[in-house]
């Protein structure tokens, strides 16, 4: 029978059966998925895992710093951050296809990954303590929508997925393969993580480089960063974070529009909100969010936020539009 007590029983002594007395390190995103993960390989192997938070330069506001405190305090992880900004976009300077961003990012994820194995052991120095397995927060929907499962088409490559390069030296450990969402977050629950970890909004892995529809660079970056710390604080004063199930704000940066701001006209780009409320991720509906919320995001992003002169509210299910853009 299916309890969050046997799944974790489960899972702890399959990881102990993989991995042996090897090591592991495990990439973080800040999300619920890696970081649930994380806490059930910890259990299962300890400190033969390394946390590795890779700073690709495509988090929101704040989260990089919300990783490497809130995680490692509620779990007491060993964490190797790594800054790798520059690499990211160096990588991405010139490309708007999705597809390609997406392999793009889950190609220097894992080059990333590599070097970070590499440094761990060099600093471990021993024979016998070789890092061979990389842990990964992949769910059942991503298998599926990058796929894997059968008779599926590709969505999307999930970066963790589909967005794998071929030649990768680890093997892997994806202990929540078979689960969904909400049964990952009572996984992380029963593991006795944190509320603000376990009922976060769902975030990609690809960050805000799969938002950016069109070329991302740090420009663009800094400006969808601002447009969505602003939705974000709104929606949470307005105490609306638990109806929704994600809000991923985007920037057209290939549109522009004509707008009339301050001194006269301006030629800016539009901003898209696109709250959804949804069980799983493979199907969405569009969440009917109070007409004064949205006003306050509206008002608040064009006045605040420099070329954006215009926001638009996208009211797609899904099927048929996916819920990130790309
Ligand atoms: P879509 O856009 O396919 O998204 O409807 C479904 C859910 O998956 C998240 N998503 C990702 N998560 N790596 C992730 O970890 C990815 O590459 C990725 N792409 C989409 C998306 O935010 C939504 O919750």
């Amino acid at each position: 029978t299916w309890t969050t007590t046997n799944v974790v029983e489960e899972s702890v002594a399959a990881i102990r059966e993989q991995v042996g007395t090897k090591r592991a390190i495990c990439g973080l995103s800040g999300g619920v998925d890696s970081a649930v993960a994380a806490a059930l390989v910890q259990k299962a192997i300890g400190d033969q895992l390394t946390c590795v938070y890779v700073d690709h330069g495509l988090m929101r506001k704040g989260e990089s710093e919300q990783v490497e405190k809130d995680f490692v305090a509620a779990t007491g992880v060993q964490l190797k951050v790594v800054e790798a900004e520059e690499r990211f976009l160096s990588a991405l300077a010139g490309v708007s296809d999705p597809e390609e961003k997406r392999k793009i990012i889950g190609r220097e994820f894992i080059r990333v990954f590599e070097q970070a194995q590499a440094e761990l052991v060099a600093e471990a120095g021993a024979a016998g303590e070789d890092v061979e397995f990389l842990v990964q927060g992949t769910l059942y929907p991503d298998v599926v929508e990058s796929g894997g499962g059968t008779g599926t088409a590709n969505i999307k490559s999930h970066h963790n997925v589909g967005g794998l390069p071929d030649d990768i030296e680890f093997q892997l450990v994806e202990p929540l393969r078979r689960l969904f969402k909400d049964e990952v977050r009572m996984v992380g629950q029963e593991l006795g993580l944190p509320d603000e970890i376990v009922h976060r909004q769902p975030f990609p892995g690809p960050g805000l480089g799969i938002r950016i529809v069109g070329e991302v660079n740090k420009e663009r970056l800094d400006l969808l960063r601002e447009a969505d710390a602003i939705a974000r604080e709104e929606l949470t004063a307005a105490g609306l974070d638990r109806d929704i199930w994600q809000c991923p704000v985007v920037l057209l940066a290939d549109v522009r529009s004509v707008g009339v701001q301050g001194d006269g006209r301006t030629y800016g780009h539009p901003i898209v909100l696109r709250p959804v409320s949804s069980e799983d991720a493979m199907t969405a509906d569009w969440s009917r969010l109070p007409y004064d919320v949205l006003s306050r995001i509206s008002t608040r992003i064009t006045n605040e936020v420099d070329q954006v002169n215009r926001v638009v509210l996208d009211i797609t299910s899904k099927p048929p539009g996916t819920i990130e853009w790309e």
